[in-house]
Protein backbone atom coordinates (compact mmCIF):
# COMPACT_ATOMS: atom_id res chain seq x y z
CA UNK A 1 0.00 0.00 0.00
CA UNK A 2 1.55 3.35 -1.26
CA UNK A 3 1.24 7.33 -0.71
CA UNK A 4 -1.67 8.40 1.30
CA UNK A 5 -3.52 4.62 1.91
CA UNK A 6 -0.57 3.80 3.99
CA UNK A 7 -0.55 2.52 6.98
CA UNK A 8 2.84 2.68 7.80
CA UNK A 9 4.07 3.03 11.77
CA UNK A 10 -0.05 3.42 12.32
CA UNK A 11 -0.75 1.73 15.95
CA UNK A 12 -4.48 0.22 15.39
CA UNK A 13 -6.63 -1.54 17.70
CA UNK A 14 -8.41 -3.66 16.06
CA UNK A 15 -12.13 -6.07 17.66
CA UNK A 16 -13.49 -8.80 15.89
CA UNK A 17 -10.21 -9.58 14.38
CA UNK A 18 -10.69 -13.42 14.92
CA UNK A 19 -13.03 -13.98 12.38
CA UNK A 20 -14.93 -12.81 8.98
CA UNK A 21 -14.65 -9.21 7.99
CA UNK A 22 -12.33 -8.25 11.16
CA UNK A 23 -9.74 -11.14 10.61
CA UNK A 24 -9.59 -9.75 7.04
CA UNK A 25 -9.34 -5.92 7.94
CA UNK A 26 -6.34 -7.10 10.47
CA UNK A 27 -4.71 -8.91 7.86
CA UNK A 28 -4.86 -6.33 5.09
CA UNK A 29 -4.07 -3.31 7.38
CA UNK A 30 -0.94 -5.78 8.49
CA UNK A 31 0.20 -5.62 4.75
CA UNK A 32 -0.55 -1.76 4.95
CA UNK A 33 2.17 -1.28 7.24
CA UNK A 34 0.15 -1.14 10.69
CA UNK A 35 1.08 -2.34 14.09
CA UNK A 36 -1.94 -3.93 15.59
CA UNK A 37 -3.48 -5.03 18.79
CA UNK A 38 -6.12 -8.02 17.82
CA UNK A 39 -9.72 -8.11 20.11
CA UNK A 40 -11.56 -10.91 20.90
CA UNK A 41 -12.90 -14.32 22.86
CA UNK A 42 -11.65 -16.85 21.18
CA UNK A 43 -8.24 -17.35 21.35
CA UNK A 44 -7.84 -20.39 18.96
CA UNK A 45 -9.06 -18.32 16.21
CA UNK A 46 -7.94 -15.15 16.91
CA UNK A 47 -4.37 -16.82 16.66
CA UNK A 48 -5.08 -18.01 13.74
CA UNK A 49 -5.54 -14.14 12.27
CA UNK A 50 -2.38 -13.19 14.24
CA UNK A 51 -0.39 -16.15 12.16
CA UNK A 52 -1.44 -14.65 8.92
CA UNK A 53 -0.39 -11.05 10.00
CA UNK A 54 2.57 -9.57 7.82
CA UNK A 55 5.39 -9.24 10.49
CA UNK A 56 5.04 -5.98 12.89
CA UNK A 57 4.68 -5.55 16.43
CA UNK A 58 1.59 -6.99 16.62
CA UNK A 59 -0.01 -8.00 19.98
CA UNK A 60 -3.25 -10.17 20.92
CA UNK A 61 -5.89 -9.69 23.74
CA UNK A 62 -8.79 -12.51 24.34
CA UNK A 63 -11.48 -10.48 26.10
CA UNK A 64 -14.95 -10.07 26.45
CA UNK A 65 -16.05 -6.90 25.54
CA UNK A 66 -19.35 -7.13 27.17
CA UNK A 67 -17.74 -7.15 30.19
CA UNK A 68 -17.25 -2.95 29.66
CA UNK A 69 -15.81 -2.58 32.99
CA UNK A 70 -13.11 -4.56 32.78
CA UNK A 71 -12.07 -3.18 29.09
CA UNK A 72 -9.97 -0.84 30.21
CA UNK A 73 -8.02 -2.31 32.49
CA UNK A 74 -7.61 -5.71 30.55
CA UNK A 75 -6.12 -3.48 27.06
CA UNK A 76 -4.20 -0.75 29.33
CA UNK A 77 -0.95 -2.71 29.54
CA UNK A 78 -0.97 -3.99 26.33
CA UNK A 79 -1.86 -0.01 24.74
CA UNK A 80 1.45 0.98 26.69
CA UNK A 81 3.46 -0.70 24.33
CA UNK A 82 1.61 0.61 20.67
CA UNK A 83 1.53 3.93 22.14
CA UNK A 84 0.83 6.44 20.27
CA UNK A 85 -3.27 4.52 19.34
CA UNK A 86 -3.76 6.11 16.03
CA UNK A 87 -7.27 4.04 15.39
CA UNK A 88 -9.75 1.92 16.48
CA UNK A 89 -11.93 -0.19 14.63
CA UNK A 90 -15.00 -2.08 16.31
CA UNK A 91 -15.57 -5.13 13.77
CA UNK A 92 -16.78 -7.20 16.70
CA UNK A 93 -20.19 -7.57 16.56
CA UNK A 94 -23.14 -10.20 17.05
CA UNK A 95 -26.24 -10.68 14.99
CA UNK A 96 -29.83 -11.53 16.03
CA UNK A 97 -32.64 -12.82 13.67
CA UNK A 98 -36.31 -13.29 14.79
CA UNK A 99 -39.63 -12.33 14.64
CA UNK A 100 -40.35 -8.68 16.46
CA UNK A 101 -42.83 -11.24 18.78
CA UNK A 102 -40.16 -13.38 19.97
CA UNK A 103 -37.74 -10.37 20.75
CA UNK A 104 -37.00 -9.42 24.08
CA UNK A 105 -35.39 -6.66 25.93
CA UNK A 106 -32.46 -9.21 26.85
CA UNK A 107 -32.36 -9.99 22.81
CA UNK A 108 -31.66 -5.39 22.46
CA UNK A 109 -28.89 -5.93 25.58
CA UNK A 110 -27.00 -8.74 24.08
CA UNK A 111 -26.88 -6.34 20.94
CA UNK A 112 -26.66 -3.27 22.38
CA UNK A 113 -23.62 -4.30 24.70
CA UNK A 114 -21.15 -5.84 21.90
CA UNK A 115 -22.61 -3.60 18.44
CA UNK A 116 -22.85 -0.56 20.62
CA UNK A 117 -21.67 0.17 24.37
CA UNK A 118 -18.12 -1.24 23.82
CA UNK A 119 -17.41 0.42 20.96
CA UNK A 120 -18.21 3.44 22.39
CA UNK A 121 -16.37 2.72 25.43
CA UNK A 122 -13.12 1.67 23.15
CA UNK A 123 -13.73 5.28 21.67
CA UNK A 124 -13.55 6.40 24.66
CA UNK A 125 -10.60 4.52 26.24
CA UNK A 126 -8.02 4.91 23.17
CA UNK A 127 -9.12 8.61 22.03
CA UNK A 128 -7.82 9.58 26.06
CA UNK A 129 -4.99 12.11 25.41
CA UNK A 130 -2.74 9.62 27.00
CA UNK A 131 -3.00 7.32 24.82
CA UNK A 132 -3.21 9.34 21.33
CA UNK A 133 -1.23 11.06 19.41
CA UNK A 134 -2.32 14.60 19.74
CA UNK A 135 -0.20 16.40 16.20
CA UNK A 136 -1.66 13.63 14.19
CA UNK A 137 -5.03 12.74 15.35
CA UNK A 138 -6.32 9.33 14.66
CA UNK A 139 -9.19 7.51 12.89
CA UNK A 140 -11.98 5.46 14.25
CA UNK A 141 -14.11 3.30 12.05
CA UNK A 142 -17.45 1.43 13.32
CA UNK A 143 -18.80 -1.47 11.50
CA UNK A 144 -22.31 -0.96 11.17
CA UNK A 145 -24.78 -2.25 9.01
CA UNK A 146 -26.76 -2.26 5.84
CA UNK A 147 -29.39 -3.01 8.16
CA UNK A 148 -29.36 0.67 9.79
CA UNK A 149 -30.58 2.49 6.70
CA UNK A 150 -32.79 -0.12 5.57
CA UNK A 151 -35.32 -2.65 6.92
CA UNK A 152 -36.31 -5.99 6.58
CA UNK A 153 -38.39 -8.43 9.13
CA UNK A 154 -36.74 -10.20 11.91
CA UNK A 155 -33.96 -7.79 12.30
CA UNK A 156 -35.91 -5.08 14.59
CA UNK A 157 -33.08 -5.28 17.50
CA UNK A 158 -29.74 -5.74 14.85
CA UNK A 159 -30.99 -2.62 12.92
CA UNK A 160 -31.51 -0.81 15.96
CA UNK A 161 -28.18 -1.32 17.80
CA UNK A 162 -26.61 -1.10 14.00
CA UNK A 163 -28.49 2.37 13.48
CA UNK A 164 -27.72 3.23 17.09
CA UNK A 165 -24.15 3.60 15.74
CA UNK A 166 -24.64 5.80 13.21
CA UNK A 167 -26.46 8.53 15.28
CA UNK A 168 -23.61 7.81 17.76
CA UNK A 169 -20.58 8.80 15.33
CA UNK A 170 -21.88 11.71 14.05
CA UNK A 171 -21.97 13.76 17.88
CA UNK A 172 -18.60 11.55 18.85
CA UNK A 173 -16.83 12.95 15.09
CA UNK A 174 -17.91 16.47 16.66
CA UNK A 175 -16.79 16.09 19.90
CA UNK A 176 -13.28 14.81 18.38
CA UNK A 177 -12.77 16.95 15.80
CA UNK A 178 -10.86 19.97 17.53
CA UNK A 179 -8.01 16.64 17.82
CA UNK A 180 -8.23 15.30 14.57
CA UNK A 181 -9.56 12.52 15.49
CA UNK A 182 -11.94 11.32 12.61
CA UNK A 183 -15.66 9.23 13.15
CA UNK A 184 -17.14 7.30 10.68
CA UNK A 185 -18.93 3.89 10.35
CA UNK A 186 -19.08 1.29 7.36
CA UNK A 187 -22.48 0.10 6.34
CA UNK A 188 -21.81 -3.55 4.65
CA UNK A 189 -24.99 -5.26 3.13
CA UNK A 190 -23.88 -8.83 2.90
CA UNK A 191 -20.65 -10.50 3.09
CA UNK A 192 -19.82 -13.91 3.21
CA UNK A 193 -18.45 -15.04 6.58
CA UNK A 194 -19.24 -17.24 9.30
CA UNK A 195 -21.93 -14.64 10.61
CA UNK A 196 -24.31 -14.91 7.78
CA UNK A 197 -23.31 -18.65 6.69
CA UNK A 198 -25.13 -18.95 10.23
CA UNK A 199 -28.22 -16.70 9.23
CA UNK A 200 -27.89 -18.38 5.64
CA UNK A 201 -28.81 -21.66 7.87
CA UNK A 202 -31.94 -20.33 9.57
CA UNK A 203 -33.74 -19.16 6.57
CA UNK A 204 -35.45 -20.84 3.72
CA UNK A 205 -33.52 -21.44 0.47
CA UNK A 206 -35.95 -18.99 -1.81
CA UNK A 207 -35.16 -16.05 0.74
CA UNK A 208 -31.29 -16.47 0.38
CA UNK A 209 -32.42 -16.59 -3.38
CA UNK A 210 -33.78 -13.30 -3.11
CA UNK A 211 -31.27 -11.96 -1.76
CA UNK A 212 -28.94 -12.44 -4.42
CA UNK A 213 -30.94 -11.31 -6.82
CA UNK A 214 -31.40 -7.62 -4.78
CA UNK A 215 -27.51 -7.32 -5.06
CA UNK A 216 -26.61 -6.53 -8.54
CA UNK A 217 -23.02 -6.96 -7.71
CA UNK A 218 -23.45 -10.14 -5.67
CA UNK A 219 -22.58 -10.29 -1.80
CA UNK A 220 -19.25 -8.81 -0.53
CA UNK A 221 -16.39 -10.22 0.50
CA UNK A 222 -14.41 -9.10 3.49
CA UNK A 223 -11.60 -7.65 1.54
CA UNK A 224 -14.19 -4.80 0.21
CA UNK A 225 -14.71 -4.01 3.74
CA UNK A 226 -11.30 -4.08 4.57
CA UNK A 227 -10.19 -1.98 1.39
CA UNK A 228 -12.49 0.66 2.51
CA UNK A 229 -11.61 0.74 5.89
CA UNK A 230 -7.74 0.94 4.67
CA UNK A 231 -9.14 4.08 3.15
CA UNK A 232 -10.73 5.55 6.08
CA UNK A 233 -8.21 4.87 8.32
CA UNK A 234 -5.01 6.49 6.54
CA UNK A 235 -4.25 10.07 5.41
CA UNK A 236 -6.17 9.25 2.24
CA UNK A 237 -9.53 9.89 4.43
CA UNK A 238 -8.31 13.11 6.30
CA UNK A 239 -11.35 14.95 5.45
CA UNK A 240 -13.93 12.54 5.55
CA UNK A 241 -15.69 12.50 9.63
CA UNK A 242 -19.12 11.53 11.07
CA UNK A 243 -19.81 9.75 8.15
CA UNK A 244 -21.47 6.51 6.74
CA UNK A 245 -19.74 4.89 4.10
CA UNK A 246 -22.58 2.59 2.31
CA UNK A 247 -20.96 -0.62 0.80
CA UNK A 248 -23.83 -2.95 -0.97
CA UNK A 249 -23.17 -3.58 -4.59
CA UNK A 250 -26.07 -2.19 -5.36
CA UNK A 251 -28.17 -3.34 -2.89
CA UNK A 252 -29.69 0.09 -2.16
CA UNK A 253 -30.38 1.68 -5.64
N1 LIG B 1 -21.19 -10.34 7.37
C1 LIG B 1 -22.06 -9.44 6.98
O1 LIG B 1 -22.82 -9.66 6.01
C2 LIG B 1 -22.19 -8.16 7.68
C3 LIG B 1 -22.97 -7.16 7.10
C4 LIG B 1 -23.09 -5.93 7.73
C5 LIG B 1 -22.43 -5.71 8.91
N2 LIG B 1 -21.69 -6.72 9.47
C6 LIG B 1 -21.03 -6.43 10.73
O2 LIG B 1 -19.65 -6.64 10.57
C7 LIG B 1 -19.07 -7.02 11.82
C8 LIG B 1 -18.29 -8.33 11.62
O3 LIG B 1 -19.21 -9.30 11.15
P1 LIG B 1 -18.73 -10.73 10.59
O4 LIG B 1 -19.69 -11.10 9.53
O5 LIG B 1 -17.28 -10.71 10.35
O6 LIG B 1 -19.08 -11.64 11.87
P2 LIG B 1 -18.34 -12.88 12.54
O7 LIG B 1 -17.57 -13.65 11.52
O8 LIG B 1 -19.38 -13.58 13.32
O9 LIG B 1 -17.33 -12.16 13.52
C9 LIG B 1 -17.78 -11.48 14.65
C10 LIG B 1 -16.59 -11.07 15.48
O10 LIG B 1 -17.06 -10.39 16.66
C11 LIG B 1 -16.39 -10.94 17.79
N3 LIG B 1 -17.20 -10.84 18.99
C12 LIG B 1 -18.51 -11.17 19.11
N4 LIG B 1 -18.92 -11.01 20.38
C13 LIG B 1 -17.83 -10.56 21.08
C14 LIG B 1 -17.61 -10.23 22.44
N5 LIG B 1 -18.58 -10.34 23.37
N6 LIG B 1 -16.39 -9.83 22.82
C15 LIG B 1 -15.38 -9.73 21.90
N7 LIG B 1 -15.53 -10.04 20.60
C16 LIG B 1 -16.74 -10.45 20.20
C17 LIG B 1 -16.13 -12.39 17.39
O11 LIG B 1 -15.04 -12.91 18.11
P3 LIG B 1 -15.10 -14.07 19.23
O12 LIG B 1 -16.26 -14.96 18.90
O13 LIG B 1 -13.77 -14.70 19.13
O14 LIG B 1 -15.28 -13.31 20.47
C18 LIG B 1 -15.76 -12.26 15.93
O15 LIG B 1 -14.40 -11.95 15.79
C19 LIG B 1 -20.24 -7.16 12.79
O16 LIG B 1 -20.36 -5.97 13.52
C20 LIG B 1 -21.43 -7.32 11.87
O17 LIG B 1 -22.63 -6.89 12.48
C21 LIG B 1 -21.55 -7.91 8.88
Amino acid sequence: MVGSFSLLNKNLVITGASSGIGRCIAIECSKAGANLLLVARNRERLQETFDQLTPGNHQMIVADLKEFAQIESTIAPLLAGHLPVHGLVHAAGVEFTAPFSMTRPKHFEALFAVNVIAGFELARIVSQKKYSDLQAGGAIVFISSIRALYGQEGAVAYASSKGAILSGIRSLSLELSPRKIRVNAISPSIVRTPMTDNLFETIPESAVELLKKQHPLGFGDPIDVALACIYLLSDAGRWMTGQNMILDGGYSV
